[in-house]
Order: C-alpha cells, then sequence, then structure tokens
C-alpha cells in the first residue's frame, strides 16, 4: 500500500515536469532571440550549474548520512554525540558566502551593462501598460504621423520594430482616460496600476510602475515574431495582457513606417462607409460615441484613451483587445463590439448595445483600416 503511495506520488510530480514541456515553446528565456534575451541566458546557465552542484552536495550528504545512520534492527545504541565543530561551522558559513560572492560579480556587472543608455542609433518607443492592453508610442522626430499635428506614430498590441536595429523602450503605466503626460486624477487612478513588461526571447521581465519610467534596451537579431505578456499581476484581465513584437527586414520597416504615417483610408464605400458613420458620430438613444476613447488618423477622432485604430487592418496588426482575440477572426470582433465584458470580463470598454447591423457595419469599417 505504502509503495503504490509512493509510485502515484512519483507519476504525479513526473507528470507535472513533463507538463512544462511544449514542442514550440514561443516564450522560453531558454532560446533568446537578440543580444539583451542572449546576455541575460549566458548569466542564468553557470548561475544554474552552480545552483545544481550546491544542491546535489547538501541533499546527497543528506541522504547518505539519513541512510547511514538510521535505525536498524540490533543497532539500538544512540550513535556519538557531537556538540559544536568549530572547523567545520566556519567551513560552511565561509564556502556558501565564496559561491555567493563568485556569483555576484557576472550578476553586477550585467545590471549595470544593462542599464546603460543605448547609443544614438536607437529606436525609441514609450510602451504605455493599461488594463488590460499595451500600447505603444514611436517618439523619434522621423516616427511621426503626417496628418494633423504631426504625433507619435501610436499602435497597440503588436509592437513593430526592425530587426537588428536597438530598440530603447520607455515604460509608463496610463491609465483610461489618463495619458502619461497627463495631471494625476485619483477619479481616474485605479486604472493606473504596475505591470510587468516580457518577451522571454528578446529581454528579461521591467516592472512598469505608476509615476516613473523604467527603460529596457533590447533588439531583435531576425525578422520574426516575438510573444510577450504582463509579468505583475494589475487585476482580472492580467493573463490576458498579452502582445507581441514583430521584427521586420529593413525593407519591410520602410514600407509599415510609409503605412503608419499615412492617415486611415478615406475611400471606403457600402458597409464600411456606414461603419465609418457610426464610428464617428454620437450614437443613437445617447448610448456613446467610439470617439471619446479612439482614434483614426485623418478623422476627427483623436483621443488616445483607447487603443488606436488607424491601421487596425495592417498585415502586423494580428491581434487586438490586449492580444486576447486574432483581429482576423471576424466572428471575435463582433462579439467584441456586441459586449466586451461577456468576452473579457472587467475591459474598460462599455457595451454600447449595438444592433447586429451597426455591428456589421463597424467590423466592414475596421477591416477597411489596412
Ligand atoms: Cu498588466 Cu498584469
Amino acid at each position: 500500500m505504502r509503495k503504490k503511495a509512493l509510485w502515484a506520488l512519483g507519476a504525479s510530480i513526473l507528470g507535472l515536469l513533463l507538463a512544462a514541456c511544449a514542442p514550440n515553446a514561443s516564450q522560453s528565456t531558454l532560446d533568446p532571440a537578440g543580444p539583451t534575451a542572449q546576455s541575460e541566458k549566458n548569466l542564468f546557465v553557470p548561475v544554474f550549474w552552480i545552483a545544481v552542484a550546491v544542491f546535489v552536495l547538501v541533499e546527497g550528504a543528506i541522504l547518505v548520512i539519513a541512510i547511514k545512520y538510521r535505525q536498524r534492527k540490533g543497532r539500538e545504541r544512540m550513535p556519538k554525540q557531537t556538540h559544536g565543530n568549530t572547523r567545520l561551522e566556519i567551513g560552511w558559513t565561509i564556502a556558501p558566502a565564496l559561491v555567493l560572492a563568485v556569483v555576484m560579480v557576472p550578476t553586477v556587472s550585467l545590471i549595470w551593462q544593462l542599464a546603460k543608455a543605448p547609443g544614438p542609433g536607437a529606436l525609441n518607443v514609450t510602451v504605455q501598460g493599461r488594463q488590460w492592453w499595451w500600447g505603444f508610442q514611436y517618439t523619434d522626430p522621423d516616427m511621426k504621423e503626417s496628418y494633423g499635428s504631426g504625433e507619435p506614430i501610436t499602435v497597440a498590441d503588436v509592437l513593430v520594430v526592425p530587426a537588428g536595429r536597438q530598440v530603447y523602450l520607455s515604460l509608463e503605466a496610463a491609465g483610461g482616460l489618463i495619458g502619461p503626460g497627463d495631471p494625476p486624477d485619483p477619479a481616474k487612478a485605479d486604472y493606473v496600476v504596475i505591470h510587468s513588461f516580457w518577451t522571454p526571447q528578446l529581454f528579461g521581465k521591467q516592472d512598469v510602475v505608476p509615476g516613473r519610467t523604467n527603460h529596457i534596451t533590447f533588439a531583435a537579431d531576425q525578422p520574426g515574431t516575438y510573444t510577450g505578456q504582463c509579468a505583475e499581476f494589475c487585476g482580472l484581465q492580467h493573463a490576458n495582457m498579452k502582445f507581441k513584437v514583430v521584427a521586420l527586414s529593413q525593407s519591410d520597416w520602410d514600407a509599415w513606417v510609409q503605412r503608419e504615417r499615412a492617415p486611415a483610408s478615406t475611400t471606403v464605400e457600402g458597409l464600411a462607409a456606414e461603419g465609418r458613420a457610426i464610428f464617428l458620430n454620437p450614437l443613437s438613444n445617447d448610448r456613446g460615441t467610439c470617439v471619446n476613447c479612439h482614434a483614426i488618423g485623418g478623422t476627427e477622432a483623436a483621443s488616445g484613451a483607447a487603443p488606436n485604430l488607424t491601421h487596425f487592418y495592417d498585415p502586423t496588426h494580428t491581434c487586438f483587445a490586449g492580444c486576447d482575440f486574432d483581429t482576423s477572426d471576424t466572428e471575435a470582433l463582433k462579439a467584441w463590439l456586441r459586449d466586451p465584458n461577456a468576452v473579457k470580463l472587467g475591459a474598460k470598454m462599455p457595451n454600447y448595445a449595438l444592433s447586429d447591423h451597426e455591428i456589421d457595419a463597424l467590423v466592414a469599417y475596421l477591416q477597411s483600416l489596412t
């Protein structure tokens, strides 16, 4: 009976361990795709093996001693009792201190190295942590939109960067209606909470803290898509506060910048044109207005409270609402518009009681925003 229980325990521990395996784990720190993540892995691996050596030594000694001095039949007497051993005690105090001192040297030097500001060629992006999605503003002078007042190019959910170039992120916690530069407003303060920005293949976690600006410098070696997520509990939908980093080749990057700088298409027709009118005007029966929170470049919609939708259907913008849904999933988009809270409990976008026809029209308009 006891043997059976031990086997069951062993099998469940093994099962638990194997559950961590995945054929294509896209969020693995052990599979770095850029210099920042690589240097973090270079530190992690030796520290890990030092820890393994310490573990084997200590646990091994415990096992050997427990087995060697266990109670046996015919050996009822107490073993020799020892009280105090100065040499041993000095030894096991100094040895761990030495191990920690050795680990500290590369750790502290990497912390300094990663905290250094990047060179002048870096791309500057302000990352806004919201409940529960990420906004990205490209703050360099050559990254302003070509319409309106030349605001920074702003996107949500997918951070697009050029492969091979350093990116300098400024992390800021923003609120539903509070921009990073706006004065604090206690009435809206519950929106502004701590998040943590993390793309395991590109860089380690960095907290996003209200009232201060933290930084991450990274680069993606190759074009590709890297997934990330919020790593600090920030409310009901913390687990669904995901994002993607898309690294593009130089030519794809140039094309993307050109698309983003341009206003949204205005040559929409039919159902999409109807959707455009619904989007830009107050909804009937005082139900509200999309433009109170969203911006669409080239229209009067200019609020930064919710995701910027100017190029919602750009090929790089593959997910929305905290990357909880695929942009190409029309049914998901309709469900979101019907009642955001029904598909993402706690979402800050209200239910506007949109009719099926209004939803179809809005979806058609959103899908025209390439
Ligand atoms: Cu944002 Cu967790």
